[in-house]
């Protein structure tokens, strides 16, 4: 059995958790790689922890990371454009949201 590797980085203010950022490396082949996951508490979104987490995981070594976005998440997708994130695939209603089907979008950032 391969454990998945896992990188997580947690903003905490006193000791609270108040975002998190979770990097799923590849293996394998793909193990330059990593699929990112990001929550930030409600309380705490707009003030940059978001763009903050994910420079810090930029930071870790991986080459290539990919994200998965709900088309009509406009507030993550304007994050994720602003730091230099590309628009690189679709996944046609892949969500159920509201009664209502919803892309999935792909995001990639190549580091250099
Ligand atoms: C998406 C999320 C991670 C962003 O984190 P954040 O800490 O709020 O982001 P930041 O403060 O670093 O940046 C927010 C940017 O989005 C902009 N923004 C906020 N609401 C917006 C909206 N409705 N539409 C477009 N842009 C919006 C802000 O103005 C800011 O951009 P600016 O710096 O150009 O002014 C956070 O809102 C979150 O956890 N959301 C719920 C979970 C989620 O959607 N996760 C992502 C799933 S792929």
């Amino acid at each position: 059995m391969k454990l998945e590797k896992r990188i997580v980085i947690v903003a905490e203010i006193n000791k609270k958790a108040i975002g998190i950022a979770d990097l799923a490396i590849g293996s394998y082949r793909s193990s330059h790689t990593a699929n990112l996951a990001i929550s930030i508490r409600r309380e705490y979104r707009n003030i940059g922890v978001g763009k903050k987490l994910i420079e810090l995981g930029k930071q870790k070594g991986v080459k290539v990371i990919y994200l998965e976005v709900m088309k009509n998440n406009k507030h993550a997708i304007h994050l994720y454009e602003k730091i230099g994130f590309r628009n690189t695939g679709i996944f046609p209603k892949k969500y159920k949201y509201k009664d209502e089907y919803v892309d999935g979008l792909l995001y990639t950032f190549v580091l250099e």
